[in-house]
């Protein structure tokens, strides 16, 4: 086995063995920029537990970091917390090299397993909500997270070790060789934390507010916070459980967020033109955000804790600029709430594109408060004046909701 791999203690009887990708880019359409890691981890007991594993890529480095601690055929349980593949990928591999006696996850978990691999040639069982399962000498217990990321998701809360196994909740992508929280920079943690809450998990925020309850209601005792992606929470835990509570509630900032694209540069200085505007009208930070220069992925982590979203695009052959439609389609799955806001845009013949910006920010489920301002081919001094406007009075709607504090 690869001796360059080795496991990384989270306790006594705790051990991390994951992957580190520092390649990936692209996570389902989100731009992983820093990279990320699948995060496994070995439960050392009378009997031997592999949480998770890993993309099927990475299994000879999950494995070699399994054999730092224990011979690999010595799993007995391999605990499946969620069943998407970057955290299912290499489970058929693996269960065919270890011969654990059983898999355990969530009934909608068995199902999932199912449906991807088939056969798994081992016992795949269900635990339900609640349950707590013996680990020989340490109790599993699991907790149903429906939704948070997917039907099949569930926590598992390692009893006596304190730990919780939290497989996406509490992640971020961030590839690094410091396995702790506490060792990384905090605005890092912060900006990659809040990125994966907007492009993963924003969509079920009532979900994650339940969570919350649940996890205060059930009053474990947790030191240890152990998600399948990114750093392990060992201090300080409330710093990551108080943001997921801000996220989830969504309350308005006075934080505004311009994003646009632009043919001819007329849109360009129509969104910077509106951006004063917001500023002006006490809109504030204020975000400009050219979609030739910004990923949809960083739109959607910007709008996070903003309160104001105003999108212009030129008409492309009478319909949105098609960098526009990418980022409006994946806003409409993220389903933001609470944002006020206004469209614009310049167009030289029919001028579609302004109404198809109203059009996705409704979808997406914003409040038109003002506007439009719609302008043929190259905005006069007025029309400037008009997106200045348009921004001050957003930015008063977003004030006089969220008050002037
Ligand atoms: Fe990290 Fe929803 O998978």
């Amino acid at each position: 086995m690869d001796q360059a791999f080795q496991a990384v203690p989270i306790t006594d009887r705790v051990h991390w063995v994951g992957a580190i990708d520092w390649a990936i880019r692209d996570f389902h359409g989100y731009a992983t920029t820093r990279g990320t890691t699948y995060n496994a981890y070995l439960v050392v007991a009378d009997r031997v537990t592999l949480v998770d594993t890993v993309k099927a890529p990475f299994r000879r480095e999950m494995m070699a970091r399994i054999a730092s601690v224990v011979d690999p055929s010595q799993i007995d349980t391999v605990i499946s917390n969620h069943s998407e593949m970057d955290h299912s990928g290499c489970l058929p591999e693996t269960i065919a090299a270890v011969r654990p006696a059983r898999v355990l996850a969530s009934a909608n978990g068995v199902k999932a397993l199912a449906a991807h691999f088939g056969d798994l040639g081992c016992p795949v069982e269900a635990v339900a909500d609640g349950q707590s399962v013996s680990l020989g000498g340490l109790d599993a217990m699991f907790v149903e997270t429906r939704m948070l990321h997917w039907p099949d998701s569930m926590f598992c809360y390692l009893a006596g070790e304190n730990v919780l196994f939290s497989q996406d909740g509490f992640g971020m992508h961030l590839a690094s060789c410091e396995r702790f929280a506490d060792e990384i920079p905090g605005p890092v943690l912060r900006q990659e934390a809040a990125k994966y809450f907007a492009n993963i998990l924003l969509p079920f925020a009532p979900f994650v507010l339940k969570t919350l309850t649940r996890y205060r209601d059930l009053g474990l005792t947790v030191d240890i916070i152990a998600p399948d992606h990114g750093p392990v929470y060992r201090m300080d835990l409330d710093w990551i459980l108080s943001l997921y509570a801000a996220w989830a509630a969504q309350e308005p900032t006075r934080k505004a967020v311009v994003v646009y694209d632009t043919m001819w540069e007329s849109d360009a200085v129509m969104a910077r033109a509106v951006a004063e505007g917001l500023s002006a009208g006490g809109a504030g930070p204020v975000r400009v955000l050219p979609m030739r220069a910004a990923h949809r992925s960083d739109v959607a982590t910007e709008i996070l804790d903003a309160g104001a979203l105003v999108a212009g695009s030129p008409t492309l052959n009478r319909t949105l600029f098609p960098t526009m439609a990418d980022v409006f389609s994946y806003l409409e799955g993220l389903r933001p709430q609470n944002l006020v806001g206004a469209a614009f845009g310049s167009y030289g013949w029919s001028g579609e594109g302004v109404d198809r910006v109203a059009d996705a920010l409704k979808a997406i489920g914003v409040d038109i408060v003002a506007g439009p301002v719609k302008v043929r081919y190259r905005p006069t001094a007025e029309d400037l004046g008009n997106c200045r406007a348009m921004g001050r009075e957003v930015a008063e709607a977003l004030v006089g909701r969220v008050g002037s504090g």
